[in-house]
Formats: structure tokens, C-alpha cells, sequence
């Protein structure tokens, strides 16, 4: 036994197998060959990751050492050099990819770019040129807050292509958060937009920059480039702001790519924890470049005729590794889209599909649930039929949410790709691959060849089959962060001291529960703070939210902990209602009961709450720690700045619909 027991009590059965000619077809096409790669990678990481770094990546100069792990510290390819925009972009120039769409862009009120890779690298050596222009150089660090244009992408290649990192702040941030991050950095520099167009409305970029920079909230920021998008009225601080539609036309289209060092510092990327400040993340050049180029060619088994698209924004890590980085490395097409579904036009997304053919479709279940509640009628007026491959990350999909996906937009034709992974590991760390691994909905299956995943117990001791246990990392990846900028401490404490190192063997925290089964599926049971502890039994939240969900009048839930003295904890549910069920006390007992037939009474919540809409933070995550405060009755404690939308919380105060 483990010494914690998140007991999986969700029994999820079906196998569903890689259709025969897409298996065929792809770069990893069987489970022989994904198991002769695993066994390869295992017995000498070092010696695959530079197999593939050498065939995969174009070098400066060679490498002099392949890895040097003196925990919690890696190196990858250290005496290396080269340039991450390079391997995006110039080795292109001279194939027939010149020519080829490196971005077909699509804006909110329906503008539409394509950028080729030959377009695409004039004006990123345009934009490094001014960047240069403004007092920037190698080793600076500049912020970026912009909307999803393909300035966003063309700010982040222009950095790197100059040795500046870059700090991607999400547009939905506020200003305050923004300041934030821009102190910890120390940007020198930021480049942002005058607005962009989201949910039918401008939001106003500019001046959220002027009020986080204002009163010199952040004196290392001597410049502010200002992208024109929304046209809006902005304000223009004279020898601070720079318009870039100005300097645009007279900057120099050629900018040679910056050698850097395999170590040296390409993005920082700011991420919450559980306590405390948002942490910067640390990415550097080489090992993430390779890594986020070689699972996005295995796991979405990308080829020349894809069209890819990830619906992602560029403010989060999947944006970075799999719009920007992944893509362009592969010499892809990929799709940018600046809109998100809407209630002026809530089937946007298949309209993108069907227009520019999408094959490759990556999303999150928080999108795949709210599209369920939106009907069928809208995905099935639209041709799908050009997708062939489905991707899913950042939360634990329930199977339901899974099925719906894989019958109404895969048309039981398209693999499902969950993926797990996190800001930390910069790339999918398990994942199934297309043409190999049979899928099991609501499991991320397997880990990518290279990738140690074990679930363990405190000690470091593995945990049985189907037994709970937390999530490790038992080796260094290329991709994994390298320390939280300007704080080692707690790079150590929050990743490589939860469970001490025992004879050599360091483990990197991830923070998700986990299960694995028999056939060595991992099952991800949420963050280990979202488990729930009810007399003696470790619950997932996420198996009794997808017992809820899969009751027909249930659109989606979010299950918590309140403190009981009987239990330990006792589970509540928050409900939100699909649009014909309505709120009753006989709806409340017969989703506990359904509850109860689905998982066991062990599960069985203590109190239903119906509500509106839940509390999510702007990248769609259920912000359970409000809904934990609620639950219990207590203030709303700690930092809400995070909330996509205030009121959700008011109406929640204020109790459910159906005792209203
Ligand atoms: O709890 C896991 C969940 O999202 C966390 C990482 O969040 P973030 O750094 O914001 O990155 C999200 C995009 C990579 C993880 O610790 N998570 C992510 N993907 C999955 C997932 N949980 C279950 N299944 C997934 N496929």
C-alpha cells in the first residue's frame, strides 16, 4: 500500500484502435515500434536525444557533451550552438517550403493573413531589427501582451532570433498582473498591441500596459512597441512608445539568427501555483527545441500535408510549444485563430475547420464540454470530414467528454491524442501516438519515448497497479524546466524535494495524482490538491465530475471538499444544468443517487449546488479553491485576479437557482 490512497473507482473499459491506414501511413505506426523506441530511449537517453538532435535540427556548431545532470540541474547539449528561429525558419528558405503557409491566420471579425515562411521571416528580421533599434540585445528580457495575431508570434521569433527572451503575458491578464510579471523579469522592453478583438468586444491592451508601467512601476522597461489592430484610441508616451506600422516599412528585412548556447535562455513563462506568486518558468534553446519538434511530429504524426491547428492562445505553454515553436521547427502549416466561440457565433470553431481543411485539431475539454452543451446541430452542419487527428490537454478529460469528441466531430474516424504535460515539462510527456497506441478515453495512455513516468508513494516506493499514488519523473528530459527565474529555492522545494532523492535517484514532482492500470495506461486524477479525502478514501474530484456529467441533465461540474467532523471531508458538487433540465430537489437526489450507481456510495456527495456557470480562471481552469471557500461557507480567500468573469462568484454567494 501507498501511503496515500487516491482510490480510482471510475472503471472505464473500451479500447479504441488506430485506424489501419492512418497507422500505416504515420511516423510511428506501430506498438512495436513506439516500444522499440521506449526500450531504446531508456537504456541510453543521452544517446537517442542526440541521435534525433542530429537528424532533426540544423547546428551551428556540434554539441561537445550531450547531457550533464547534476540534479536537480540539466544541461542538454552544452557547446552547441544555434538559433531556435533558424530551425523555424531559414532552413526552410531553401526548400520547397518557401513558398509553403507557415501560418494561416483568421481574425474575430473574420480578416484573414497567410504569412509563407519566406513572408513570415522577413518580418521577424524586421522585427528583431527594430527591437535591436530600441536597445535591446542578447540576454534581455522583454514582455509581450498581445492578442492572437500573428504579431504575437512574429514578437516572440523576433526576440529569439536577437538572444532576448521572451515573457509572454496572456491578454486576458490584468494590468497589475502584468506588472507582476514584468518586474520579476526585469523586461527591458514590451511589445504589445492597441487592443484585439475578443468575444465581440475590443480589449484594450495599450492601456493596460500604460497602467502597469505607470508611476515607473517598472523601470527597466525603456521601450513599448505598439502593433495597430484594433485602431482604438491609445495614448502615446513620447521616447517610450513605438508604433510598429511606422517603423515597419524602412526596417531592414534580413537579420542573421544569433548563435546561441544550448543553455541559453529563450522564454520565461509565468505559472501559478498552488501558494504563492506566479512562478517564471525557465526554458532554454536547445533541448526545447528538439523536444517540442519531435512530439508534435509523433504524437500529432505531422506531415507536410497537414493543416494543424492547436486553438490555444500564444499566453500559455501550448501556445509557445505547439502554435509557435513545434509547428514552425516541422516546417507545418498551422492555423491561428484570434476568436473563441461566442455567443454571435458560438460554431465558429468548424467553421475554421471546414474552411481551410483542418486535418490536425488540438483543444481543451473545458471547449469540448461547453461545444456538448451547444448542441450537435452546429459541428454537424459543417464538413469535418478533412480532420483525421483530435488532441485534448490541460485537464483530465472525462470518457464522456471523450465519446462526444471522438463520435460527433472524429465521426469515429480520428484517434484521440490526450496529452499530459505542464508549463514545466515544455512538451507532451504522455501521450498515445496516432498510428500506435490504442486509446482508452480519459487516459493520457503512455509516456513519449524518452520520458520515465512512474506513480509513486512519499517515499519514492512505486505503487501498484490501479493504485493512487503522485506522478513522477524518474530522468531528465530535453524540454523540462531549467529553475524558476531568480528563485532556485524554490525550484527545488516545489519540484525535486517533495519526495526526497533516495541513491541517486532525483524525482520531479509534476503535482497530479495518478493511477496506472495493468497494461501501464496512466489515469491522471488532478492536481493532488484536488483530491478529496472522505473517511479514509482518497477520491479524484475529477472521477465523481465525470459520474455527474455523464447524467443527461448535466452539463459540467466541479466537485470539492468541505471540512465534515464525521467524514474528514464531504464532497460538493457544483452543477451547471444542460438547457432543457431544470433545477429541483428531486434533480439533487437523483444525482447523488446516480453518483452512487456509477462510482460506489463512498462517493456519493453531501451536497449538490446548482449554479449558472462555474468559477474559471481565463484559460478555463475551474478555480476550485474558490469553490472549496464557498463550500465550506468561508470568505473568499487569497488572489481572484485570475477569474474570467466577477460575477460568476456574485451568483454563487448568492446561492443556487433553483432556492432562489
Ligand atoms: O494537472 C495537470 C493538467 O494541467 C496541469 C498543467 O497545467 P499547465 O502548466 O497550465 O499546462 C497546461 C497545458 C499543458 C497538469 O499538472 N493537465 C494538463 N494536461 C492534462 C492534464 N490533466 C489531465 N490530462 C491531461 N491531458
Amino acid at each position: 500500500m501507498t501511503d496515500i490512497t487516491i482510490e480510482s473507482v471510475l472503471q472505464e473499459n473500451r479500447t479504441f484502435a488506430p485506424p489501419t491506414a492512418l497507422a500505416q501511413a504515420a511516423h510511428v505506426s506501430s506498438m512495436a515500434q513506439y516500444e522499440e523506441l521506449y526500450e531504446k530511449a531508456k537504456a541510453d537517453p543521452a544517446g537517442f536525444w542526440a541521435e534525433l538532435a542530429e537528424q532533426e535540427l540544423d547546428w551551428f556548431k556540434p554539441w561537445d557533451k550531450v547531457l550533464d545532470w547534476q540534479p536537480p540541474f540539466a544541461k542538454w547539449f552544452e557547446g552547441g550552438k544555434l538559433n531556435i528561429t533558424y530551425n523555424c525558419l531559414d532552413r526552410h528558405l531553401t526548400t520547397w517550403r518557401k513558398n509553403k503557409a507557415a501560418f494561416i491566420w483568421e481574425g474575430e471579425p473574420g480578416d484573414s493573413v497567410t504569412l509563407t515562411y519566406a513572408q513570415l521571416h522577413r518580418q521577424v528580421c524586421k522585427m528583431a531589427n527594430v527591437l535591436k533599434d530600441m536597445g535591446v540585445s542578447k540576454g534581455d528580457r522583454v514582455g509581450i501582451y498581445m492578442p492572437m495575431i500573428p504579431e504575437a508570434a512574429i514578437a516572440m521569433l523576433a526576440c529569439a532570433r536577437i538572444g532576448a527572451a521572451h515573457s509572454v503575458v496572456f491578454g486576458g491578464f490584468s494590468a497589475e498582473a502584468l506588472r507582476d510579471r514584468l518586474v520579476d523579469a526585469k523586461a527591458k522592453a514590451v511589445i504589445t498591441a492597441d487592443g484585439g478583438f475578443r468575444k465581440d468586444k475590443v480589449v484594450h491592451l495599450k492601456d493596460a500596459v500604460d497602467q502597469a508601467l505607470a508611476d515607473n512601476a517598472v523601470p527597466s522597461v525603456q521601450k513599448v512597441l505598439v502593433v495597430q489592430r484594433t485602431k482604438s484610441e491609445v495614448t502615446m508616451a513620447a521616447g517610450r512608445d513605438i508604433w510598429w506600422h511606422e517603423v515597419e516599412p524602412d526596417a531592414a528585412a534580413d537579420c542573421p539568427a544569433e548563435p546561441m548556447d544550448s543553455e541559453d535562455l529563450l522564454f520565461i513563462l509565468y505559472t501559478s501555483g498552488s501558494t504563492g506568486k506566479p512562478k517564471g518558468v525557465v526554458h532554454t534553446t536547445a533541448g526545447y527545441n528538439l523536444y517540442t519538434h519531435m512530439t508534435l511530429k509523433w504524437a500529432f504524426d505531422l506531415k507536410d500535408t497537414d493543416v494543424y491547428w492547436c486553438t490555444a492562445d500564444v499566453g500559455w505553454i501550448t501556445g509557445h510549444s505547439y502554435i509557435v515553436y513545434g509547428p514552425l521547427s516541422n516546417g507545418a502549416t498551422a492555423v491561428m485563430y484570434e476568436g473563441v466561440p461566442r455567443p454571435s457565433n458560438p460554431g465558429c470553431f468548424w467553421d475554421v475547420v471546414e474552411k481551410y481543411g483542418v486535418t490536425i485539431f488540438y483543444t481543451a475539454p473545458t471547449a469540448i464540454r461547453a461545444f456538448i452543451k451547444m448542441g450537435n446541430d452546429l459541428p454537424n452542419a459543417r464538413d469535418l470530414s478533412s480532420l483525421r487527428i483530435l488532441g485534448t490537454v490541460g485537464e483530465p478529460i472525462n470518457p464522456e467528454a471523450w465519446i462526444w469528441y471522438h463520435k460527433v466531430i472524429g465521426k469515429e474516424r480520428c484517434p484521440i491524442v490526450d496529452t499530459w504535460w505542464q508549463t514545466e515539462t515544455g512538451g507532451f510527456m504522455l501521450t498515445p501516438l496516432p498510428g500506435a497506441t490504442p486509446t482508452k478515453p480519459g487516459s493520457a495512455t503512455k509516456p513519449f519515448p524518452g520520458i520515465l513516468a512512474d506513480v509513486v508513494d512519499m517515499n519514492g516506493k512505486p505503487a501498484g497497479d490501479d493504485e493512487g499514488g503522485y506522478l513522477v519523473i524518474k530522468h531528465p528530459w530535453p524540454s523540462m524546466l531549467r529553475t524558476v527565474y531568480g528563485d532556485e529555492d524554490r525550484f527545488r522545494k516545489t519540484y525535486w524535494e517533495q519526495i526526497e532523492p533516495k541513491d541517486g535517484q532525483y524525482f520531479y514532482f509534476a503535482g497530479d495524482g495518478a493511477r496506472r492500470d495493468k497494461d501501464g495506461y496512466f489515469w491522471i486524477m488532478g492536481r493532488v490538491d484536488d483530491v478529496i479525502n472522505v473517511s479514509g478514501h482518497r477520491l479524484g474530484t475529477m472521477e465523481i465530475e465525470s459520474a455527474l456529467v455523464s447524467h443527461p441533465a448535466v452539463a459540467e461540474s466541479a466537485v470539492v471538499g468541505r471540512p465534515d467532523d464525521l467524514k474528514g471531508e464531504d464532497i460538493v458538487a457544483f452543477v451547471t444544468l444542460e438547457g432543457g433540465a431544470t433545477a429541483s430537489e428531486d434533480l439533487k437526489a437523483e444525482l447523488k443517487q446516480h453518483v452512487v450507481n456509477e462510482i460506489g456510495a463512498i462517493a456519493r456527495p453531501g451536497e449538490i449546488r446548482f449554479a449558472e456557470a462555474l468559477p474559471k480562471t481565463r484559460s478555463g481552469k475551474i478555480m476550485r479553491r474558490l469553490l472549496r471557500n464557498l463550500a465550506s461557507g468561508a470568505e473568499i480567500a487569497g488572489d481572484t485576479s485570475t477569474l474570467e468573469d466577477r460575477t460568476v462568484l456574485d451568483k454563487l454567494r448568492q446561492g443556487d437557482p433553483e432556492s432562489a
